[in-house]
């Protein structure tokens, strides 16, 4: 069962610990429960604390934990509530004043909403009997919500379409938009985002042009699909001429390096961690002292659009490590993965990187879809400890759209 109880009062970072207090709770609490215990921690309830906490979305996380039960009868966690604490530190979620909100009886998870993106929240849940006793439970999950997406800024139907109507060369009656407005007939449906993010050819050997891959979509490939076999002809007044092109060439240009995907891509790439055919397969080891290797399974993501046929070469994969769930590097991933074209259809997908700064470690693999990928981004530079507020944004930018379901592997030396 899952609670309905969120706390909406909550946008801001600086709020987070503040916002929700006891009063921004939504339920009241049973009425006549009260005791002469009330409030007291009791080791009479047994209860293993908080089990997962897992971000669905840049500002959602889900806690999910085992119900509580009575140590004196083996009994009462059908009548069991839950008091859900979160703070930005592990102290702060262990803290009184953490109170985020109390469940209804028996229910065994909670949705925490309006939370900042790219942030780590710590969660500490505690039962509470019907005698309002509590149990003492120091136990800490945190999760990290990814970044948002930010959408491009270059509207398609402002200032792209009116591109299409360049006329053709020496026939001032003949634009692009001539050609290019019937789908149905294998032609690339230039009138619409859809049309032109699909491509031309059916969906299961689709032919879009526009989405970067491995950062190569460019002006270049845009033209040179343009004059590619078997209608070269068709194109070749514009060739013949080129002004025309170059004046579309910055517009076009700058719409391709945004990602072209200028939608919001409300849902992230995911791992289906249910799937029997990967179980398991999400493992890493040192392959010598100072690598770690990981290999886990494509992700998926409905609203990534073919390639070649292929969505898997959609998706990136940024790793993140850390010496512990509690340190790990949020600001910089240790490596970036990608899915070459050739291995598309390797059930999983295998990378290394350097690890020095401890004998076990805890890493983290998140997919991302293309939209932030053709953001200009050099990650060897990258410190985040010293770059400018604009190196942030760009680096946000270029990480955005991570799934939010990974799970954490465990690695040792
Ligand atoms: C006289 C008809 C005609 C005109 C005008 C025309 N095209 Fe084409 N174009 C075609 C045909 C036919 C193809 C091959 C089938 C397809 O890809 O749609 C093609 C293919 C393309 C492709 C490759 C599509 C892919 O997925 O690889 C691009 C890009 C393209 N045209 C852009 C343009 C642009 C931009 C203009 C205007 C500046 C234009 N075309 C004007 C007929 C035309």
């Amino acid at each position: 069962m899952r609670s309905a109880l969120t706390c909406f009062s909550l946008a801001m970072l600086a709020l987070l610990s503040a916002a929700c207090g006891p009063g921004g709770s939504k339920t009241s609490l049973a009425a006549g429960a009260a005791s002469a215990d009330a409030g007291k921690p009791s080791t009479d309830l047994v209860f293993d604390g908080i089990s997962t906490a897992d971000a669905i979305n840049p500002n959602e996380i889900t806690l999910s934990w085992q119900p509580a039960i009575l140590a004196s009868t083996g009994s009462g966690a059908g009548l069991m509530r839950y008091h859900v604490y979160r703070g930005l530190t592990e102290e702060l979620a262990k803290q009184e004043s953490s109170f985020v909100a109390t469940t209804d009886p028996g229910v065994d998870s909670f949705i925490d909403s309006g939370l900042p993106d790219s942030t780590t929240i710590y969660y500490r849940v505690v039962a509470m009997d019907t005698e309002e006793r509590t149990s003492i439970t120091t136990e800490v999950a945190s999760a990290h919500t990814p970044s948002s997406y930010g959408a491009g800024t270059i509207d398609y139907s402002s200032d792209i379409l009116p591109l299409w109507n360049t006329p053709m060369p020496g026939d001032a009656n003949t634009t692009c938009l001539s050609c290019h407005t019937n789908p149905g007939a294998g032609m690339l449906d230039l009138s619409t985002l859809e049309g032109v993010l699909a491509g031309v050819g059916s969906l299961g050997a689709p032919d879009s042009f526009v989405i970067p891959y491995q950062g190569e979509s460019s002006w270049s490939e845009f033209l040179s699909r343009m004059s590619v076999w078997p209608n070269f002809f068709e194109h070749s007044p514009y060739f013949a001429e080129p002004t025309g092109l170059a004046a579309m060439e910055e517009s076009l240009m700058a719409w391709i390096s945004e990602g072209a995907l200028a939608e919001a891509d409300s849902t992230p790439p995911v791992f289906e961690f249910g799937d029997s055919e990967t179980a398991g397969r999400y493992f890493g080891e040192f392959t010598a002292f100072d690598t770690v290797q990981i290999t886990f399974p494509h992700a998926v993501d409905p609203e990534s659009l073919p390639f070649n046929g292929s969505r898997a070469g959609q998706l990136e994969y940024a790793i993140y490590a850390g010496v512990d769930s509690n340190n790990i590097n949020w600001d910089k991933p240790v490596a970036i993965g990608l899915v070459e074209l050739a291995n598309e259809n390797d059930p999983t997908i295998s990378t290394s990187f350097e690890w020095l700064e401890s004998d076990s470690l805890i890493v983290v693999v998140r997919p991302m879809d293309a939209s932030g990928r053709s953001v200009p981004f050099d990650f060897e530079n990258y410190n985040p400890e010293t770059a400018s507020a604009s190196e942030i944004t760009n680096f946000r930018n270029r990480m955005r759209n991570q799934s939010a379901n990974e799970r954490e592997i465990f690695i040792q030396r």
